[in-house]
């Protein structure tokens, strides 16, 4: 191979590898995700507006820092929900740095259950055409991208009678009347 030719091929393999690191998390910081993660809402807990859950069996530390006055960093298996198509989890730390560690959920949700829609990190818009991440990143740093009613993001534009009357219509739970 030609110096030049070398070279050029040397750099193409770097560029690659720096996309590869910015557009990839740590595939082995990874918590399994899939449909069967997923809860509805009324078997999680509820912390003020929201709901919360943990995939590894750490609930009391996810709700110790949801139920923080000056916030904190969620623990991995975190699963934090305000609408049951919204979803964020929490992976293990260094996952994603640019997320905070946090995966962002579009669910499908029906009386059969869960269906992951779309999942990622700083690429995931909603139904709505919103970027997840593009609104909860401007939450204060000392919430960990939850943006709850004062932390920090604009306000949606549901009034909070609409968004109870998702979070009490989530078809996936079964109703006793
Ligand atoms: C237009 C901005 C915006 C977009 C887009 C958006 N969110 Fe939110 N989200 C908010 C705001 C503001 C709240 C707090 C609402 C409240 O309780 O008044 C919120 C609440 C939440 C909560 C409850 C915890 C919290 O931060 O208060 C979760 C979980 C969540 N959103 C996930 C998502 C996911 C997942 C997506 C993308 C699929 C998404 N959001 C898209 C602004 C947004």
């Amino acid at each position: 191979m030609k110096a030049k030719t070398f070279t050029r091929t040397l750099l193409a393999g770097a560029a690659l590898l720096l996309a590869g690191q910015a557009m990839t998390a740590d595939n082995s910081k990874q918590i399994e995700v899939s449909d069967d993660s997923f809860n509805c809402l009324t078997a999680m807990t509820q912390v003020g507006e929201y709901f919360v859950d943990n995939l590894l069996g750490n609930l009391e530390a996810t709700v110790a820092v949801a139920q923080s006055a000056t916030g904190g960093t969620f623990p991995p298996g975190s699963v934090v929900s305000l609408i049951p198509s919204e979803v964020m989890v929490k992976h293990q730390e260094g996952w994603n740095p640019a997320t905070n560690d946090w995966e962002f959920f579009e669910l499908n949700v029906s009386a059969e259950g869960t269906a992951i829609g779309v999942r990622g990190t700083t690429e995931v818009v909603n139904r709505f055409g919103g970027n997840c991440f593009g609104c909860h990143t401007l939450a204060r740093s000392e919430w960990d991208l939850i943006c709850g009613t004062d932390h920090g993001c604009a306000p949606l534009s549901i009034s909070r009678e609409q968004i109870h009357a998702i979070q009490n219509g989530d078809p996936r739970c079964v109703r006793e009347d």
